[in-house]
C-alpha cells in the first residue's frame, strides 16, 4: 500500500501565518507540521509515499524533506497542485503513483497521539472498497459528520449545522483504485471545490465502506486555535513519534 498526503491549499484561516509560507511548514511545537502525517504513514508500515503540494512555497518541501531519509524511506515523491480545487482534487493528482494499488491519504494538517497500523492491516485485507477513521469531538460541526445507524455508517455529512452524531470523519482516509473513477464524477460544492466528503459517501451508497474509530488524541491544526491545541497536545508529549535513533523504521513498528 502507498501513501499521499494532501499539503496543498491556501492555508486562508490561518493567515497572516500563511501569507508567505505553506501551512503545512508552519510549526507544532518542535516539528514542521507536515512531519506529523508523514509519521502516521511511516509508523504504519507504508514505505512509499507522495506529498501534494501547491502555491508558491511549493520548493520549500523539497528543501525541508528531500529524499526522506529522517523518516527512514527511500525517496520521497512529490507532485504540484495548480489553483484550489479541494482535497479530492488534489488526490486526483496521486493517481499515476498509485498504480491501481490501494492508498492510505493523510491531510497534512492531521496529527495523531497513537499509530493507525490496525486499520491499515484491517484495509489491507478488506476487499474493494474503502474506510474511514472517525473521532469523537465536542465541536462536530466543523467537520465531515458520520450518520450512524446501528452500528451502520449510512452517511456523512459536511460541516452540518444540525450534527446527527460527534463522530467526526477525521482526514485519514483509505481507498481502492475506484477512488480515482468517483473523483471524476464529482462537481464542484457551493465553495467551488472537490469535497473528499461527496467521495466518502460515493463509497458509502456502494456499500463499499468501512469504519473504525481512531484510537487515542486527533486534532487537524487549520486554525488558529485547533493549531494551539495540536502544539500543547504535542508539547505534552503525546504525539505518534517515529525515533530513527532507537531503531527507526523498524523500532516504531515494533512498539505498538
Ligand atoms: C476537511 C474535510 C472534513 C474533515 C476534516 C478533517 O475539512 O472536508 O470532512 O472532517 O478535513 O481534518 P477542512 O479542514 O478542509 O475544513
Amino acid at each position: 500500500m502507498k501513501g499521499v498526503i494532501l499539503a496543498g491549499g491556501l492555508g486562508t484561516r490561518l493567515s497572516p501565518l500563511t501569507r508567505v509560507t505553506n501551512k503545512h511548514l508552519l510549526p507544532v511545537y518542535d516539528k514542521p507540521m507536515v512531519y506529523y502525517p508523514i509519521e502516521c504513514l511511516v509508523n504504519a508500515g507504508i514505505e512509499e509515499i507522495m506529498i501534494v503540494t501547491g502555491g508558491n512555497d511549493a520548493g520549500d518541501f523539497l528543501r525541508l524533506l528531500g529524499n526522506g531519509h529522517e523518516f527512514g524511506l527511500q525517496d520521497l515523491h512529490y507532485t504540484y497542485q495548480e489553483g484550489e480545487g479541494g482535497i479530492a482534487d488534489a488526490l486526483r493528482l496521486a493517481e499515476h503513483f498509485a498504480e491501481g494499488d490501494k492508498i492510505v491519504v493523510v491531510l497534512g494538517d492531521n496529527i495523531i497521539e497513537k499509530n493507525i497500523r490496525k486499520p491499515v492491516g484491517q484495509f489491507f485485507t478488506q476487499g474493494p472498497g474503502a474506510k474511514i477513521l472517525l473521532k469523537e469531538v465536542p465541536d462536530p460541526e466543523r467537520f465531515g459528520v458520520a450518520e450512524i445507524d446501528n452500528d451502520r455508517l449510512v452517511g456523512i455529512e459536511e460541516k452540518p449545522k444540525d450534527p446527527k452524531s460527534n463522530l467526526a470523519v477525521t482526514g485519514i482516509y483509505m481507498y481502492d483504485r475506484q477512488v480515482f473513477d468517483i473523483v471524476r464524477t464529482l462537481k464542484p460544492s457551493g465553495r467551488g471545490e472537490l469535497e473528499i466528503t461527496d467521495v466518502n459517501n460515493a463509497y458509502i451508497e456502494q456499500g463499499s465502506m468501512t469504519y473504525a474509530i481512531l484510537d487515542g488524541w486527533w486534532t487537524d491544526a487549520g486554525t488558529f486555535e485547533s493549531l494551539h491545541r495540536a502544539w500543547q497536545l504535542v508539547a505534552q508529549g503525546g504525539a505518534n513519534r517515529l525515533d530513527v535513533a532507537d531503531g527507526g523504521l523498524l523500532g516504531a513498528q515494533e512498539s505498538s
